[in-house]
């Protein structure tokens, strides 16, 4: 049986008596997954993840985390997770291993265990070589490498990662998740993550939510989410037309569409059961295809589906300028 770490109960946060960033959130996140956050700017993610590490109170209801109350227990709560935040935080005057023995200490982490971890996490995120030079000569992949094991110096069970790769080139932000998925599973630690890249969420996450306006619009598992759609497309080219049309009366075909020059498009609830019978079909009609490709929808359409924008829409700006302000906040 899995066990719940993390669980809000109509967690709600209002800014200011009047802003409501989160409101009446209900997730329930199991041991040891990677459970994504996904939602358009200003939907409440970081004011969710600040929540549950406890640098901000709920305005309402709260959450358990690791069994203690956010609300009641905080220390217990802080002692249990690791936080990679939005921004940059190491110190760009000390060097990536003396980074690590500096949070090591704020979690009074004995030396020697701290030189320990420090070596093994070093390690983990290939930056044995950079240890100990000034983060200011590191690469934003290298920093950002470093922020996430900076994260894990006090050996959390739970880490949160909010928006881990933002702004990072796309070679960059594949390897990062590599790097995530090493520290789960070696690790066996509970990650929370937010982003804006959905391929990201897919690519990494057990589970994940979308959110809007602070509240769940759906929850499952990436395949879970994408077959909610029953939108599943076969394109096929045929040898020649004749009988495409009936192909309508298949089970589980959704919608045909000529394409012209003998090509058909086939929207079906789902590939996999619905391929197998497409090419019965085909060749109980004595139809021949010269081409076939099968198309899920991705997380990108799941969005639009249920948040009515597309992620890029629903961004107020873009990443390269998220990141500059990153890099300029890190500076001062
Ligand atoms: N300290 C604050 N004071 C007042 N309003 C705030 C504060 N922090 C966030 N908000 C507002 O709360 C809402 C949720 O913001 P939050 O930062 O949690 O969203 P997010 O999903 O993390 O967005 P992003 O994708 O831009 O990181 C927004 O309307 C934001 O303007
Ligand atoms: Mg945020």
């Amino acid at each position: 049986m899995e066990r719940t770490i993390i669980e809000t109960k109509n967690l709600t946060k209002i800014y200011n008596g009047k802003i409501r960033a989160v409101a009446d959130l209900n997730l329930e996140i199991k041991e040891g997954e990677i459970y994504g956050l996904a939602g358009p700017n200003g939907a409440g993610k970081t004011t969710t993840i600040n929540m549950l590490i406890t640098r901000i109170s709920p305005t309402g209801g709260t959450a358990i985390v690791g069994g203690y109350d956010i609300t009641k227990n905080s220390l217990a709560v802080r002692r249990l997770i690791g936080v990679v935040p939005q921004d940059f935080t190491a110190d760009e005057d000390l060097t990536g291993r003396e980074n690590m023995m500096m949070v090591s200490q704020f979690y009074d982490v004995p030396k020697a265990k701290a030189q320990e971890n420090a070596k093994t996490l070093l390690k983990l995120v290939d930056l044995e070589e950079a240890a100990d030079r000034l983060v200011r000569t590191y690469s934003g992949g290298m920093r950002k490498r470093l922020e996430l094991i900076i994260g894990l110096v006090h050996d959390p069970k739970i880490l949160f990662l909010d928006e881990p790769t933002l702004g990072l080139d796309v070679q960059t932000r594949t390897q990062m998740w590599d790097y995530v998925k090493q520290i789960q599973s070696r690790l066996n630690v509970t990650i929370i993550l937010t982003s804006h890249y959905l391929e990201e969420i897919d690519e990494l996450a057990a589970r994940v939510s979308i959110i809007d306006h602070g509240k769940v619009l759906i929850t499952g598992s990436p395949a879970e989410l994408k077959e909610s759609l029953k939108g599943d497309i076969i394109s096929l080219t045929l040898s020649d037309q004749k009988g495409a049309d009936t192909m309508k009366t298949i089970q589980g075909v959704v919608e045909v569409t000529d394409m012209g020059s003998n090509s058909v498009r086939i929207k079906v609830v789902n590939a996999d059961e619905s391929l197998p019978k497409i090419i019965n079909f085909i060749s109980q009609h004595a139809l021949s295809t010269t081409k076939l490709t099968v198309q899920k929808p991705t997380l990108d359409e799941v969005f639009l589906e249920y948040t009515g924008r597309t992620i890029r829409e629903a961004e107020g700006g873009d990443d390269a300028r998220k990141l500059a302000i990153n890099m300029r906040r890190a500076r001062q």
